[in-house]
């Protein structure tokens, strides 16, 4: 640590509001920081392995692991009778999910028991040896096939709905009817699930989690051990990446760990390898939208009616919450008068999906933005006209309901795109592109400005809440605790300039500490968007009661009013007197200040009902605009994009640096969904793209030629959220529709842009050709 100073500096380091770096980056890129398998294993530490499903639905006949048990170093083998507790890691209540399968199994992958050993390969080749017998199932692993077999639904759908669509979807003189297939998507977080468990004295047991929901893990072990909440410690100082896999995918782990641990009083440490981990964890759901659009000569949107149906997987999980959020997306920026949207969340025999970056809300936006391409089409104009003709309203016109009938109060779309389309020279780049493609044999360019609007806050209205724990030591150090997760993205950096700020300290005497449910218990995920938002307020909280203390104490030791005592960097001016941080800390602790707080904060404003589909799901809106230029190879249907201009909406931000990182990373994820990366299941129900090999995420080398990012300088959020920033997690992820977009233009050009492509996503080379070759048929 460096020595904090004391003398006249105007500013500390390390406010709100400033570039700084992410407090770990100088650790990830000399590999110092520790990840869990980093962490020095007791003697005596086991490792675990799974025996999984090799069918895809099928009744469990007989199960003979007598060869699991006789391999070397093998401890034990757990089946779901060795579970003292709940054989059940549902993390939505619903009983769905077993820990171990018992009587059949419902995907190809499934555990159906463990394998605890000396050494992890000796576990790894011990669970190859099971012989089970099953009796097969008829099964089905994609939309068209639970259609096909009744269309079971994994958990309530729901509906939106506004006005008077039947009636109104007939009237208008231009209707469209068209349906998308949109891709899922692997999380390819760096760091796989990984869980360590570490038996205590009586019922304890402590685990290290890879988890961006300590709580979930800390409840669904004490659940599964069939013990108390307060037996259990989860620990988690930093992920290698979650982006939503590890919200309820690290269930699986951390209680097989645990209930071995404690079933052989030894630690146990779980860690699949890459190709476990994608076929036994869920993924982005695969989503088909059939819509039905009713419109104008120009453009102008009169009633929709759509169906959002989702490959959900076996169990629920949060097929229920993602399925929503894709409702809540399916306006994407569009006021629409006269509106049905329905979700569909189907049950499938594949792996049960799960959060991934957006919810489901990128899906739900793709659809809209399906619809307004193919009106642009259809009446012969830049769809960037479209959009804008059919934009929510400024507060005070008619136009500013959503489906589910709250208010766009913040609306700063307008404002963004128009900005980005004059710096980004938008239209005379259109205007030269349609140019290049009237004399380009092979090569055809594309380009498209697509906008985002994003809900924040979790639907389910109890999770917005949050807590945190400062401790201000007697030499002035401070200890910050929240009940937030680290996985890159900054969150403890932001919540340690929000404390820094707050007792005006350099942030180098904020110490970060691992996020563990024996200090902040009840926490939410670390998801939605919301670690800065909940947990920067808890902390700021915490923060102002023991600075309040300070001040009182100040003010009866100086004798003097509470406007004489001034926090200036590092130090304290009481009356006529400057005191540093740590003197006026030591002399608080002597007149038995107490120098720790708990602090709590939950969202104002925010209410929903779900069976009447009506309330204000979100605090506020987080907005952005993406405009793309892609060239395509009309012969092979390989693309590159060629440049991107980003505008993005963070509010005023607590840390640009981070939030540019944040909006640059989501951009580049966003774009592998859309392009290169394909799920693929054969007929047998097994994922075939399981490893780098056949799941291509994007390259460096894909990135956008030439790549320009900036933050809306001028955005605040009216809302009063923490400095007035708003959330960065998720909406540039659907930035990146930009580019489907310009590919879809470029192949329009094969026939002089006279049909809408209807690419479906990923637009892989493979799918881009086919789309040529169509029109070129045409
Ligand atoms: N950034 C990095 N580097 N790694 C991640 O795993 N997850 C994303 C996003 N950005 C993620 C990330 C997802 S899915 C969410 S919901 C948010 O970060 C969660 O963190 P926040 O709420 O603190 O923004
Ligand atoms: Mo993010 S999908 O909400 O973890």
């Amino acid at each position: 640590m460096d020595k904090p100073t004391t003398s006249g500096k105007t500013v500390i380091n390390g406010p709100m509001h400033v570039s700084l770096k992410h407090d770990s980056a100088h650790k990830h890129v000399t590999g110092t920081a520790e990840y869990i398998d980093d962490i020095a294993e007791p003697a005596g530490t086991l490792h675990g392995a799974l025996g999984l499903s090799d069918r895809a639905h099928a009744e469990l006949v007989s199960i003979d692991l007598e060869a699991v048990k006789n391999a070397p170093g093998v401890i034990a083998v757990l089946t779901a009778d060795d579970v003292p507790g709940f054989n059940d890691i549902a993390s939505t209540g619903q009983h769905d999910e077993p820990l171990l399968a018992v009587g059949d199994v419902r995907f190809h992958g499934q555990p159906i028991f463990a394998v605890i050993a000396e050494t992890r390969d000796q576990a790894r080749r011990a669970a190859k040896l099971a012989k089970i017998d099953y009796r097969d199932l008829p099964h089905w692993s994609d939309i068209e096939g639970a259609l096909e077999n009744g269309g079971k639904l994994v958990t309530q759908p729901m509906t939106l709905r506004r006005g008077d669509p039947e009636t109104e979807i007939e009237k208008p003189p231009l209707r469209i009817q068209g349906s998308m297939e949109i891709g899922g998507q692997e999380h390819f977080y760096l760091e796989s699930q990984i869980a360590f468990a570490t038996p205590g004295e009586d019922e304890d047991v402590l685990v290290w989690s890879s988890t961006q929901h300590p709580s979930e893990i800390q409840h669904m072990v004490a659940h599964v051990l069939g013990i108390a909440n307060h037996a259990v410690e989860v620990k988690t100082r930093r992920m290698g990446g979650g982006f939503g896999g590890k919200e309820t995918q690290g269930n699986l782990f951390a209680c097989l760990a645990a209930l071995a641990a404690k079933t052989l009083k030894r630690p146990v440490k779980f860690r699949p390898d890459r190709d476990e981990d994608m076929v036994v964890t869920g993924k982005r759901h695969d989503f088909r939208v059939e819509y039905d659009v009713a419109f104008d000569e120009e453009g102008l949107i009169h009633a929709v009616d759509a169906t959002y149906a989702a490959r959900c997987g076996w169990s629920a999980d949060l097929s229920g919450p993602v399925t929503d959020r894709a409702l809540f997306h399916a306006d994407s920026s569009y006021f629409y008068p006269h509106v049905r949207l329905t979700s569909k969340p189907l049950m499938t025999h594949t792996v049960s999906n799960t959060a991934f970056r957006g919810f489901g809300g990128p899906q739900g936006l793709l659809g809209a933005e399906r619809m307004i391409e193919e009106i642009a089409y259809a009446v012969g104009k830049d769809p960037l006209d479209i959009r804008k003709l059919n934009f929510y309203g400024q507060p005070g016109s008619d136009r500013t309901t959503t489906p589910y009938h709250q208010e766009v109060e913040d609306n700063i779309i307008l404002r963004l795109v128009e900005e980005l389309e004059a710096s980004s020279d938008y239209r005379a780049r259109r205007q030269a592109i349609v140019e290049f493609n009237e004399t380009s044999p092979v090569i055809r360019k594309g380009i498209a400005l697509t906008p985002v609007k994003f809900g924040i806050s979790f639907t389910m209205t109890a999770y917005n809440q949050a807590g945190a724990l400062v401790h201000v030591y007697q030499d002035g150090s401070i200890h910050l605790n929240h009940g937030g997760t680290e996985m890159g993205q900054g969150l403890y950096t932001k919540v340690a300039q929000v404390v820094a700020e707050t007792f005006s300290v350099d942030i180098e005497r904020v110490k970060i500490t691992a996020t563990t449910t024996g200090k902040v218990p009840n926490t939410s995920a670390t998801a939605a968007s919301s670690g800065s938002d909940l947990n920067g307020m808890a902390a700021y909280d915490a923060a102002r009661q023991i600075k309040d203390r300070l001040i009182d104490f100040a003010c009866r030791q100086w004798k003097v009013d509470k406007d004489d005592v001034e926090f200036l960097p590092n130090r304290v001016r009481v009356g006529d007197e400057i005191v540093p941080f740590d003197t006026l800390v030591r002399a608080a602790y002597y007149d038995r200040v107490q120098l720790s707080a708990a602090g709590f904060y939950k969202t104002p404003r925010i209410h929903w009902d779900r069976a009447a589909g009506r309330g204000h799901p979100f605090y506020y809106f987080a907005y952005g605009a993406a405009v793309s230029e892609v060239s395509i190879d009309t012969l092979t249907g390989e693309y590159m994009v060629d440049r991107t201009d980003i505008l993005h909406d963070v509010g005023k931000s607590l840390n640009p640096a981070i939030d540019i990182g944040q909006v640059e990373g989501a951009f580049v994820q966003g774009m592998g969904w859309l392009t290169t990366e394909e799920l693929w299941w054969d007929d047998k129900g097994r994922l075939r793209t399981h490893a780098p090999s056949t799941y291509k995420i994007p390259l460096a080398s894909d990135r956008p030629r030439i790549f320009n990012v900036k933050l809306a300088d001028w955005a605040e959020n009216a809302e009063p959220t923490i400095g007035r920033s708003k959330a960065v997690g998720e909406p540039p992820f659907m930035l990146a529709i930009s580019v489907l977009e310009a590919i879809s233009m470029a192949v329009a050009s094969i026939a002089d842009y006279a049909v809408c492509p209807k690419l479906d996503a990923p637009a892989t080379p493979e799918r881009v050709l086919m789309a040529v070759e169509q029109l070129k048929a045409m």
